[in-house]
């Protein structure tokens, strides 16, 4: 049927070909596809990162993806924190490897932002996924995967469970800056889009981008690499680009320039 319709319109356009041209050369070049807001950490330039305050704020102001980092406990719990210690943004010290689940649940996650968030916790991944699936795309980092053996596995085990390992059940993205684990990821959740960070030049060649496009779907620069060849090379490969940190108006405004997919904002408000 499709294709029956589709010879009518070519033979109605061909018949008008001269008023159809006409109308083309008048139209305006097609806007950019909406840019997509991912609020960093949540909306982390208002609320501490990585916390249920910062996600609910990224929800708030109508962001399209939450990005989280995730990490394992001494125990075995994954847990939603950037650093590799909880030394700067929790009252704590320590590794979050080498401390457990209630040890890293105790601690106050909020305070040192401001006094108006004492008492925030450390998500888990697992709470993260039941509160937000549905409501806001989640764009997933796998932080320091290789301190974690089987954290990829163990994603994979809990995606499933919410039944997020689809593409129609919510918007999720899983991400690296560890390559050899987003090729692993991509082979566990074949269904599930997979994005390299980058944060280097040598990664930025014709090369290095064709090999990415053999497991990747998103290619993510830090915005100091974006050039619009860079974005433009990466939609070749059949990639989205989703740029990080933007943490000023102007990055913002250079982001958009050069045509990205997706900006990773802390202000999720600048990005209009
Ligand atoms: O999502 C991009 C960005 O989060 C990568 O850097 O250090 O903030 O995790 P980082
Ligand atoms: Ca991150």
């Amino acid at each position: 049927m499709k294709k029956i319709l589709g010879l009518v319109v070519g033979l109605s356009a061909a018949l008008f070909l001269p008023s159809y041209q006409e109308a083309q050369a008048e139209k305006p070049p097609k806007p950019h596809q909406k840019t997509e807001i991912v609020a960093h950490r949540g909306a982390s330039g208002y609320a501490p990162e990585n916390t249920l305050a910062a996600f609910d704020l990224a929800v708030k102001m109508k962001a399209d993806y939450i990005e989280i980092d995730v990490q394992r406990t001494k125990d075995g719990k994954l847990v939603i924190i950037h650093d590799n210690t909880v030394d700067r943004t929790t009252d704590g010290t320590g590794k979050v490897g080498s401390l457990t689940f209630d040890e890293i649940r105790a601690l106050d996650a909020g305070s040192w932002k401001s006094e108006e968030f004492a008492g925030e916790r450390v998500p888990t991944f697992d709470e993260v996924l039941k509160r937000y699936k549905g409501k806001i795309g989640i764009l997933i980092e796998l932080k320091s995967p290789e301190l974690y053996p089987g954290i990829e596995e163990e994603t994979a085990d809990l995606l499933k469970a919410y039944h997020l390992d689809k593409p129609r059940n919510g918007k999720v993205i899983v991400q690296s800056f560890n390559f050899e684990s987003m090729k692993k990821a991509d082979q566990l959740l074949s269904r599930v889009p997979i994005g390299v960070l980058v944060n280097r030049s040598a990664d930025t060649t014709d090369e290095a981008i064709e090999q990415f496009s053999a497991y990747a779907e998103y290619y993510n620069p830090s915005y100091g690499l974006v050039t619009e060849e860079l974005v433009a090379k990466a939609h070749e490969e059949g990639m989205k680009v989703q740029s990080w940190t933007a943490r000023s108006k102007e990055t913002v405004q250079f982001l958009l320039q050069m045509k990205v997919d997706g900006i990773i904002t802390d202000y999720p408000d600048y990005v209009k």
